[in-house]
């Protein structure tokens, strides 16, 4: 249909026989089954990797999606075709969504490799599917572009604007507090996710767009735009036309997804005060690139990026109000200065290019200047220490600043089930200025690094108005969550990491100023209690669950699996 370099439609990596020809004719008889015209079956072809499921509430609208991307191919010129992959839907995994993102980016790697397509149009949102899909379509390097379902609109509740989740963990410290009775959190229940689409605040599903739009690989303009809202389907057909002029340019993902873009992302990431999950996530989807992320550079840029974007969880607005806004372009826009403006975007211009275009429409309010930020420094810090000797990750951003320097006692929870049998204890030996400790909760656990590192302030405390305390795990936090929150720990408790070797009583010493993170037990006394550590709990002795546990990596490694990273790595 065209040269070796072009588009190969139908007939790209054909079936193998052992007669090409043969192999040639069966695909298009068989294709002819689908009721195309010969002529729409010699057009080059646009996958369009679809997420919907009912599984997956913050996907209800892909359908839609869809339909609008196949208009924008097929007025391009080109054919659609739609597939489907796994779907991650946040809250109805077991024992969490992270655990399965692996596997849905080896999906999607191996359906863009296995399938005749020139191009691929991702279409996630829930948190982890869009890391999933740019993992997938970066190691598969065939051109893509990433779409997202787009975020909830807010709900009311007796006249207050509420969104998921922010509100929904701000309802329940309220609810655990007293202040709150049982049918009134059933009525909040109800008006926290009122639409389609993913959490209305800048929580990981947000942040993840928002990183999209920052390396180039997603359509200018296009986090932010409410799932419901026209413009989302406009922005879906202008994917589907710009898919085609990536197929017909083979533009690779990997001219896209580079170390100066990647710069970019970590400072946007920082800008808008973003989940913590998305340094994990982006470090995974670098890592396919070959591309290595290093927690003591995402310190020097925090120190020079400040924080420009006053949504929740740390401010007041909520996705609807940055794309009215400005969107993430006034952020870019703002950060210019600090950018690399040659990096290459999916619509082939440079981000520099894309930022001179742009209309140029702010509400300070919701976006601030560079000169007047809403806090000097980034949303995130990385700690290191003898209790984090690979790093741990605080975000400073939704954090109180008046524990960020504290020495204290450490009351320590071993697993999940412990926290959750003692955290309300009458008896618990616990006060405000202790730091809680969660172990066994991180990437090599059998809980699968969970959003637990929120951990509850005990109810005796929280019902005597304490807010917020010094938490520490090696679990994650939602991005939607707030607090003074020390996450990450690497390497994790059930891969021996001295998180492991804390004890109730241990003196804890964290400096946010200084970076560091430490445990003030003698190196004999630590060596003491590892020779005692009960044996790591047993492999699981079949399917994903076997492969995960040989293959994850730790937390500054993105979580990914060792063998599905580029090889051989940047240094
Ligand atoms: Fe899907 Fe929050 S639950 S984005």
């Amino acid at each position: 249909m065209t040269d070796n370099h072009g588009p190969k439609g139908l007939e790209g990596g054909l079936t193998n026989y052992g007669d090409p020809d043969f192999a040639r004719y069966l695909r298009m008889s068989f294709a002819r089954s689908m009721g195309l015209s010969a002529e729409l079956l010699k057009k080059p072809v646009v996958g369009i990797a679809a997420t919907y499921s009912e599984f997956n509430n913050c996907h209800r609208l892909v359908p839609e999606l869809v339909a609008a991307v196949k208009r924008g191919v097929l007025a391009a010129g080109g054919l659609p075709l739609e597939f489907p992959t796994i779907s991650l839907g946040e809250v109805f995994l077991n024992p969490t969504s992270l655990f399965f993102r692996n596997l849905m980016a080896m999906d999607t790697e191996e359906m863009i490799r296995g399938q005749p397509m020139d191009a691929v149009v991702l279409i996630g949102g829930c948190d982890k599917t869009v890391p999933a899909q740019i993992m997938g379509a970066l190691s598969a390097n065939v051109p893509a572009i990433q779409l997202v379902t787009g975020p909830m609109m807010t709900g009311r509740w007796r006249g207050e604007k509420l969104g998921a989740c922010t509100d929904c963990r701000r309802f329940w410290a309220k609810y655990r507090a007293g202040d709150l009775a049982k049918d009134e959190i059933d009525s909040v229940e109800n008006s926290l996710s009122v639409t389609a689409g993913t959490c209305a605040v800048m929580g990981t599903a947000s942040t993840m767009a928002a990183i999209c739009e920052a390396l180039g690989i997603m359509l200018p303009g296009t986090a932010a735009i409410p799932a419901v809202h026209a413009d989302r389907l406009r922005a879906a057909e202008a994917t589907g036309k710009a898919a085609m002029r990536l197929a017909l340019e083979r533009l690779t993902p990997d001219r896209i997804i580079t170390e100066k873009s990647v710069q970019n992302a970590l400072r946007v990431l920082l800008a808008i005060g973003g989940s913590t999950n998305a340094i994990i996530h982006l470090t995974a989807m670098a890592g396919r690139a070959g591309i290595k992320v290093d927690l003591n550079e995402l310190n020097r840029l925090s120190d020079t990026t400040p924080v420009l974007v006053d949504l929740k969880p740390t401010g007041p607005f909520y996705m609807e109000d940055l794309h009215n806004g400005g969107g993430i372009g006034a952020v870019l826009r703002e950060l210019k200065p600090l950018l690399n403006l040659d990096c290459l975007t999916v619509t082939g211009e440079t981000l520099g290019e894309r930022l001179a275009a742009d209309d140029g429409y702010v509400d300070r309010e919701v976006v601030r200047t560079l000169a007047e930020p809403l806090q000097p420094h980034g949303g995130l810090v990385a700690l290191f220490g003898s209790l984090a000797p690979r790093g741990a990750i605080l975000k400073r951003a939704a954090a109180d600043p008046a524990l960020f320097e504290r020495e204290a006692r450490a009351v320590v929870f071993t697993s999940l089930e412990d926290l959750s049998a003692r955290i309300d204890d009458p008896d618990l030996d616990v006060t405000a200025d202790d730091i809680l400790v969660l172990q066994n909760a991180g990437p090599m656990s059998p809980s699968g690094m969970p959003e637990a590192g929120y951990l509850p302030i005990p109810s005796k405390l929280a019902k005597a108005g304490v807010k917020d305390m010094l938490r520490l795990s090696d679990a994650r936090m939602s991005g939607t969550a707030y607090g003074t929150v020390i996450l990450h720990v690497s390497p994790d408790a059930a891969s021996g990491g001295p998180i492991g070797l804390v004890r109730d009583g241990d003196r804890i010493r964290v400096s946010v100023a200084n970076r560091t993170l430490d445990l003030l037990v003698s190196a004999e006394e630590l060596a003491k209690r590892a020779a005692a550590a009960p044996p790591p709990a047993p492999e699981p002795v079949r399917g994903y669950a076997r492969l995960y546990r040989r293959e994850v990596l730790q937390a500054d490694e993105g979580c990914d699996f060792d063998f599905l990273r580029a090889q051989p790595a940047r240094p």
